[in-house]
């Protein structure tokens, strides 16, 4: 098993939740404030979801009034706002996933999470999808805990990240 990469280089700055990724997005529309749509687009192909956390720092950082981003974010399905601090686990059901036994890891998932693909766990903290192709089938069967993608899985490691993510999050509220 290998952790890929971590993008989720989360940092304490003046509003103490930005992360270096999400200054990166806030650079590149510094002066293109009336771009809501494609700001929104870019932090959640960058984090997997938009979290309550997020907005908060778009209006920080960019000055855009919060119920503007709400309003974009209501007219359009592909967004939803997530609870603060919710953690979104990721099983590829890419072909070459699924050709390396994605679907029992998906098990494993469902299993330790006690929830079905696409809903989220009773207490909010962590939701489950199954995702397209993230480009990474050289190390077919892929999880992604947020950000965090780990390769060449199988059922006890798909079990012991997400139970090692629970217990982090149990003891860090
Ligand atoms: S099919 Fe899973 S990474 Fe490509």
């Amino acid at each position: 098993m290998k952790a890929l990469k971590n993008l989720n280089k989360r940092f304490p700055c003046k509003c103490k939740i930005v992360s270096l990724d999400l200054l990166s997005i806030f650079l590149k529309y510094k002066d293109k404030k009336n771009d809501i749509f494609p700001l929104l687009s870019d932090i959640k192909n960058k984090f997997g979801c938009i979290t309550e956390e997020d907005l908060v720092c778009i209006t920080e950082h960019l000055d855009i009034p919060e119920n503007k981003i709400r309003k974009i974010i209501e007219l359009h399905n592909e967004f939803e706002i997530v609870p603060v601090k919710q953690h979104v686990i990721r099983v590829c059901g890419g072909m070459v996933c699924q050709l390396c036994g994605s679907d029992k890891i998906l098990e494993t998932a469902c299993d330790e999470l006690e929830i079905i693909p696409g809903s989220t766990t009773e207490d909010s903290k962590f939701k489950l999808e199954v995702v397209e192709c993230v480009g990474l089938c050289e190390i077919s069967p892929i999880i992604a805990i947020d950000n965090t993608f780990y390769g060449k899985i199988d059922e006890s490691d798909a079990q012991a990240l997400i139970a090692h993510e629970k217990q982090k999050v149990n003891q860090n509220p």
